[in-house]
């Protein structure tokens, strides 16, 4: 993993023109984009929205672009609104940079939810499955993603000036061969049978299931996560990066306000698909999985 970096100074410009032919291939081989001059501008009445106490139970609060709709927050009324706003405002201009930095991916790529984290990570009571200070990687339990790859912008947009601490670990085909032996297939059927108890929302692929046990097993080694290869990385205060984080292996150990928009992408849209942890996972079992 390296970090790629790439000088953009607003959410609405065309990405400089010797970036655009490499930004997906360098995202694709696991690279971090790093964009440190990517700021996300917060109105002054805006900041009363910058307190966790938003949140109710939730981790964090959700956007979903589609419907234009917030979820998980305890805000109503005219902050609500202004949350909504502001999520839209990010979530729009995400969208206009991953097209201006991955050209190639801009007719396939679908944008997912919005998210907006003011809880500071460090020291969040959680299970060690839903501890994101562990190196991971990223799977969604109830929506699976069949084999499409999960790409995300993230931006520190922290008013103290403080910054995003991350892990970033190993590389993916080395993890995943790491932890093969302990990948066990789902029963046939299996997948349909969760999509029909409504407990996903569609149903979980082979891929989808194999990919949720490599999770679990990277979170719950103690021994992966204190000695395999890793980097520690801080993302200042206003900047953004983006990462495919189903193969990028990483660990958010500290910091508090962010914003992050998940995109989805076929894996035949990318440039080299054999690079996916869909066909590295499918090369290392010798059959389909999705
Ligand atoms: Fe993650």
């Amino acid at each position: 993993m390296s970090l790629y970096e790439v000088i953009i100074r607003d959410w609405t410009t065309r990405a400089p023109s010797d970036v655009a032919p490499l930004a997906a291939g360098r995202l694709e081989q696991a690279d971090v984009i790093f964009l440190p001059h990517l700021r996300f501008e917060i109105a002054p009445d805006e900041t009363r929205l910058f307190d966790p106490a938003i949140l109710g139970p939730a981790k964090n609060a959700s956007f979903d672009p589609q419907r234009g709709r917030l979820g998980r927050t305890t805000l109503e009324g005219a902050d609500a609104e202004r949350l909504r706003a502001l999520m839209g405002r990010f979530s729009d201009g995400a969208m206009r940079v991953v097209e201006a930095l991955c050209p190639s991916y801009a007719a396939r790529i679908q944008r997912g939810r919005a998210s907006f984290r003011p809880a500071e990570i460090a020291g969040r009571a959680s299970t060690w499955r839903k501890d994101d200070t562990r190196l991971h990687v990223d799977s969604f339990p109830a929506t699976p993603s069949g084999g499409q790859r999960i790409l995300r912008l993230f931006t520190n947009v922290n008013p103290e000036g403080r910054p995003r601490a991350w892990r970033v670990g190993d590389d993916f085909e080395a993890v995943a061969r790491r932890f093969a032996p302990r990948l066990r297939m789902p029963l046939p059927g299996s997948g349909r049978l969760l999509a029909l108890l409504r407990m996903t929302k569609s149903a979980r692929t082979p891929y989808d299931a194999l990919m949720l046990q490599l999770h679990d097993r990277m979170k719950a080694d103690a021994e992966f996560q204190s000695r395999s290869p890793q980097d520690a990385i801080d993302f200042p205060a206003g900047t953004t990066w983006l990462a495919f984080t189903d193969q990028v292996s990483h660990a958010a150990m500290s910091g508090q306000y962010q914003l992050e928009q998940t995109f989805l992408l076929p894996v035949d849209a990318m440039n080299q698909p054999e690079r996916s942890p869909l066909r590295v996972l499918e090369r290392i079992k010798g059959r389909r999985l999705a």
